[in-house]
């Protein structure tokens, strides 16, 4: 039982560290999106929505061109796009966020 707690405490005290020291990283997002987020926004698009897309003109005319509000969508959702909130770590959507945006600013290239 004491090897568990302890164990379980290092586990946790690292993931507190890693997610502290490591700012958001565009290229783990991009695995975070293939894996979560490409079924309705391949290329960027918009599958449900056609005129909600990841491009760049859309984000800003719709006030999502911002890490933070990138963030709140994911965390919360905002139906029909279902919540990640539960799905995915903190850091998980600050790293698809970074991607999200970093694929706006190519064009989705
Ligand atoms: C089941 C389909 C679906 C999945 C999966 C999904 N989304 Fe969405 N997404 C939508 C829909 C629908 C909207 C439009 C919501 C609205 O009405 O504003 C949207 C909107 C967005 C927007 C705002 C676009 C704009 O121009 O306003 C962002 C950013 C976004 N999604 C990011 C993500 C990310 C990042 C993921 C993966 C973590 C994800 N989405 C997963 C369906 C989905």
């Amino acid at each position: 039982m004491k090897t568990i707690v302890t164990l379980s405490g290092t586990a946790l005290l690292g993931l507190c560290l890693t997610n502290s020291v490591l700012a958001a990283d565009a290229e783990a997002g991009k695995k975070v999106f293939m894996n979560t987020c490409i079924g309705c926004h391949n290329n960027g698009l918009n599958v449900i929505a056609p005129e909600k897309t990841l491009k760049k003109a859309d984000l800003q005319k719709n006030a999502m061109y911002s890490e933070k509000a990138i963030i709140n969508q994911v965390t919360q959702g905002k139906p029909p796009m279902p919540a990640f909130g539960k799905q995915l770590s903190a850091g998980d959507i600050e790293n698809v966020a970074a991607y999200v945006l970093k694929q706006a600013d190519s064009g989705w290239k």
